[in-house]
């Protein structure tokens, strides 16, 4: 068994690595007979005929071949599915207070409680969002989604993702994406963990280009990270849970699935710490749109409009002259969920809290609160402000995100969001000067 949990740098890179030297085979992907008594596999995560800059496929070098397992069998429905069609989207603007964290025993996989989503695996297309609240590591279980792959944003906990292709170690305002196939155990580093997951069933997310910025800034690549390779040699009682089509499906497997011994390839799990994104604003006057905080988007079939986009608002300066500093009310035709890991978010006063979050759905008026408008819009702007220890980040989608039964019918769901712009005053008064400014 190898251990560890080194990385290499760069964003989907052709990667090579080997926990036991001479593992790779040199000058062709399928021997006759791998090193070591291995088995050569493929996992592919884009068509094969896809374009060469966006074709992502790794072999690996296994122990055993990901084929040994026993038959799945339909898991009993719960709480992470994928089923948005239970209960019609409302057109309200909904916040949600943090999941409570459980006090039953519960892994990852079982602490993942589906918020909202859309589209799904069958049409390769939608983001589905969930949040997760667990207490204790996956003991003898593995896990895949076949769905999509999962972008998770840890909000509190630090967490231990044992995968096929080495060991990522995560922590709050760190993000890390598991691809669609790769099987995974996640490890509990502290006593609780919660956190939030994008499960992105269309194209594979990527680094947005930069048009006009310039060829450096937002994330850049050489601070995404993937493991090395790292693998168990270990037989045992265990279970491989898989989620397809929607639904959780489970299967014997008497030896671990994470005895990849070495690979090479573009498709790989990574993490990237937001602390390291390069933010850009503007230095004259007004906001530039939030795409300019984009960190990973999964394009859709149309150019310019993304399946999904990963959106963060981290600490920044604000400098713009004769402006409304604070994000300004907005209807937008897509529709965003918000999370915030930690610290306060610039737009509301209170009510959005570390562990929550808020759901504006397609043209649903949103916006600075009323305390907010009225502290932003009569502050001195000769000097700047400095927004510091907080990380707020949104999923943002083309289509309407559908919240779950559950997300709905949660005691979290906040009743009384609504009122907080109740107390945004009528200041106009026709051609007399406007009133209580
Ligand atoms: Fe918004």
């Amino acid at each position: 068994m190898s251990v560890g949990t080194n990385y290499q740098s760069g964003f989907a890179n052709e990667f090579a690595t080997e926990a036991v030297p001479g593992v790779l085979p040199e000058g062709q992907n399928s021997p006759q007979r791998a090193a070591h008594g291995l088995y050569a596999e493929q996992l592919s995560g884009t068509a094969f005929t896809a374009p060469r800059h966006s074709n992502r496929r790794s072999w690996l070098y296994r122990i055993r071949p990901a084929a040994m397992h026993q038959p799945f069998e339909a898991m009993a429905p719960g709480r992470f599915h994928n089923r948005f069609d239970e209960v019609p989207a409302s057109p309200n603007q909904l916040r949600w207070d943090p999941l409570p964290l459980p006090t039953a025993p519960t892994d990852f996989v079982d602490g993942i409680v589906t918020m909202a989503g859309n589209g799904g695996a069958a049409e390769q297309s939608g983001i589905g969002i969930h949040v997760y609240a667990a207490n204790r590591s996956m003991q003898g279980r593995f896990f895949y989604d076949a769905d999509g792959e999962l972008l998770i944003v840890p909000q509190q906990g630090c967490l231990r993702l044992a995968t096929e292709f080495g060991v990522i170690e995560l922590e709050p305002l760190e993000i890390a994406v598991i691809p669609r196939g790769v099987r995974f155990r996640v490890e509990l580093l502290d006593d609780v963990a919660r956190g939030y997951i994008a499960e992105n069933f269309g194209a594979l997310l990527r680094l947005p280009d930069l048009g006009p910025i310039g060829s450096n800034g937002l994330a850049n690549p050489r601070d995404f990270l993937t493991p090395v390779a790292a693998y168990e040699d270990v037989e045992g009682d265990f279970e491989l849970v898989a989620k397809f089509q929607g639904n959780l499906w489970r299967a014997g497997i008497d030896h671990s699935p994470l005895d990849v011994v070495g690979w090479h390839g573009n498709y790989a799990p990574y993490k990237y710490d937001l602390r390291r994104f390069n933010t850009i604003g503007s230095i004259s006057y007004d906001h530039p749109d939030p795409s300019i905080f984009l960190v990973l988007h999964s394009p859709s079939d149309t150019a310019g409009v993304s399946n999904m986009d990963f959106v963060i608002f981290p600490p920044r300066w604000l400098v713009a002259q004769h402006t409304f500093r604070p994000p300004w009310f907005h209807r937008n035709i897509a529709s965003e969920f918000m999370g915030l890991v930690t610290g306060a978010y610039d737009a509301k006063a209170e009510g959005f809290v570390p562990g929550g979050a808020s759901l504006h759905n397609c043209m649903s008026g949103h916006g600075p609160d009323a305390a907010t408008y009225e502290k932003a819009s009569t502050r001195d702007l000769s000097q700047p402000d400095v927004i510091t220890g907080t990380m707020a980040f949104m999923f943002e989608a083309r289509r309407v995100l559908h919240p779950t039964r559950q997300a709905l019918e949660s005691k979290e769901l906040q009743g009384n969001y609504h009122e907080c712009w109740q107390g945004i005053r009528k200041h106009f008064a026709g051609n007399k000067e406007p009133v209580g400014l």
